[in-house]
């Protein structure tokens, strides 16, 4: 045992370490000639807790005095593996990296400090990451000085913080998701001592506001709230984002009202369940739907969310979306499953009649919504008849579209635990099916559409045709259009002309103007 500092040994396999330094909650150990300095590491134990503390909200973000030109000729470059989440944590962390004077670089190469934003949802989103880590030990090998950071929900994972350490100890700094805010000084802190710097919150900390954002484009994502207190059976994220806490009212109002002003044309709320949105607060009684009829209000032509939970998806909340407006018709309700029998086991709380009577009381409020959803195919013990049950549920609700998964087991969540009996081919068999029947549905969905009048967000030219643009309709459909380049970033009314099965193709009428667009 150390004393004095904290005995992190017990955390990971740290045969062959030698402590060299402690200092009050932060040990130095060296591991195969590898100085590593840890100040906090993840446990699952602990992230699992949900505590009753308070939620404080800190107005005082700065970047130190000191560090404001620690950055200046050097280059960063951050790569993003997760959700719309993680690339928002990304913008976040762009937007320190600039206010300490770096500069963005697509060219690794060219780059002073590499940081990997990583995913932990599935096992393929972390063997990309390790594989990532691979190519880089040449980089760190060819220039020693190079600042190499692993951020992001992987880092939330003992294991993976574990196997880094034994195995990929070039990396000089492993951060969670909860101290994105330390970035400056953990920063610091690895290129001065040249050792390795661990700090991994396994609680979430209060929340930060004010912190600078690097946004690009039109459309711009705004957390409402932070963590997910759901535990569905498969899922890692409650462990690597921690409870839910919810922004307040006025500063995600104060957020979206600026970006407006800035003239972008979308925001998108982000949350893992942003149906919670405002339970935790104590002082008030503002949930989801009055954040989105307040959202209304703003004069900003789009607002989406995502992702909304099924279960608290509360009349209020259809009331308000039915009314229209910059609120548009899109709405993403992962169903995970079509039986009663595999979401009890999923802890979904939901049943397959609830959510069929939601849908269909959603369809009915809003009678031109486009419902798109996220599956999950192959889940411990799902049988053949269950995964039937999922296909008639997606046909009868008629989804727009979908995200299908094949599931894959997360240490520490309660499904990795059960017995898993369905083969691997039948799993990518299903999924097969799961993705034919998609594909028809949508193509389906875009034919309707064939001969409408639409309004489409133009953002850019098309990934294949330069001559054509593409943007996306209220209801999040890519639709190709044959325009002028000086249309993008405007709004245009189109006719739609072809279907395809993944989007649309019509031809422009004319650009319009809408409240909160420059033009
Ligand atoms: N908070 C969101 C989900 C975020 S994760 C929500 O509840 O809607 C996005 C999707 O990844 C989930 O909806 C689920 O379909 C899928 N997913 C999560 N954990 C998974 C796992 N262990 N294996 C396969 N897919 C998973
Ligand atoms: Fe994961 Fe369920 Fe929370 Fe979504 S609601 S993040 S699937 S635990
Ligand atoms: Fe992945 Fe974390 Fe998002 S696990 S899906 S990056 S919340």
């Amino acid at each position: 045992m150390v004393q004095g500092g904290k005995d992190y040994s017990k955390y990971f396999d740290f045969s062959g370490a030698k402590v060299i330094k402690e200092e009050e909650g932060k040990t130095t150990y060296r591991l195969k000639g590898r100085d590593i300095t840890i100040n906090a590491v993840p446990s699952y134990k602990d992230e699992k807790r949900r505590g009753k503390e308070e939620i404080e909200v800190h107005y005082d973000f700065a970047i130190p005095e000191e560090m404001r030109t620690f950055g200046a000729g050097k280059y960063y470059s951050i790569t993003t593996y997760g959700c719309q989440m993680n690339e928002h944590d990304t913008e976040v962390m762009r937007g320190m990296f600039e206010a300490m004077g770096y500069t963005s670089t697509e060219d690794r190469r060219q780059a002073d400090v590499i940081l990997l934003n990583t995913c932990a949802i599935r096992e393929n989103a972390e063997d990309k990451v390790f594989g990532e880590l691979g190519h880089l030990k040449t980089l760190k090998t060819e220039k020693p000085e190079l600042i190499l950071g692993v951020c992001g929900c992987m880092s939330q994972e003992e294991s993976v913080v574990s196997r880094i350490l034994q195995k990929h100890s070039f990396v000089d700094v492993i951060f969670g998701t909860h101290n994105i805010h330390r970035l400056p000084h953990l920063l610091q802190n690895a290129m001065f001592s040249k050792e390795m710097v661990v700090e991994v919150w396994s609680k979430e900390g209060d929340i930060i506001e004010n912190m600078p954002k690097k946004r690009e484009g039109m459309r711009a994502w705004v957390n409402i709230m932070y963590g997910c207190d759901k535990f569905c059976t498969y899922c890692i994220v409650p462990y690597t984002r921690g409870k839910e806490r919810s922004r307040r009212p006025e500063d995600v109002i104060a957020e979206v009202r600026e970006l407006a002003r800035q003239g972008f044309r979308e925001v998108t709320l982000l949350g893992q369940n942003v149906n919670a949105y405002g339970k935790d607060f104590e002082d008030l009684d503002y949930r989801f739907g009055d954040l989105m009829a307040d959202m209304s209000k703003i004069d900003i032509p789009r607002i989406r969310f995502t992702t909304s939970h099924p279960r608290d998806f509360d009349d209020h909340l259809i009331e308000v979306l039915a009314g229209g407006g910059n609120l548009v018709e899109h709405i993403h309700l992962p169903v995970q499953s079509g039986s009663t029998e595999v979401l009890k086991r999923m802890s979904r709380k939901y049943s397959r009649e609830t959510f069929l009577e939601l849908a269909a009381k959603i369809k009915k409020a809003i009678p031109n919504a486009m419902l798109t959803t996220d599956i999950i195919v192959g889940f411990p013990g799902e049988t053949e008849e269950q995964f039937q049950d999922t296909l008639s549920l997606v046909e009868e609700v008629g989804f727009d579209s979908a995200y299908t998964f094949i599931y894959s087991p997360r240490e520490g969540t309660p499904a990795a635990g059960m017995e898993d009996n369905v083969p691997a081919e039948v799993k990518k068999e299903r999924l097969k099916r799961l993705n034919d029947l998609m594909a028809k549905l949508s193509r389906e969905s875009n034919e309707r559409m064939k001969g409408q009048i639409v309004e489409v967000l133009l953002e850019g030219e098309s990934k294949n045709n330069t001559n054509v643009l593409s943007g996306r309709t209220r209801s999040n459909k890519l639709v190709h259009v044959e325009a002028p380049k000086e249309w993008i970033g405007q709004f245009a009314m189109v006719r739609v002309t072809e279907a395809q099965t993944w989007y649309i193709k019509a031809e422009p009428l004319e650009k319009i103007s809408l409240q909160g667009a420059v033009s």
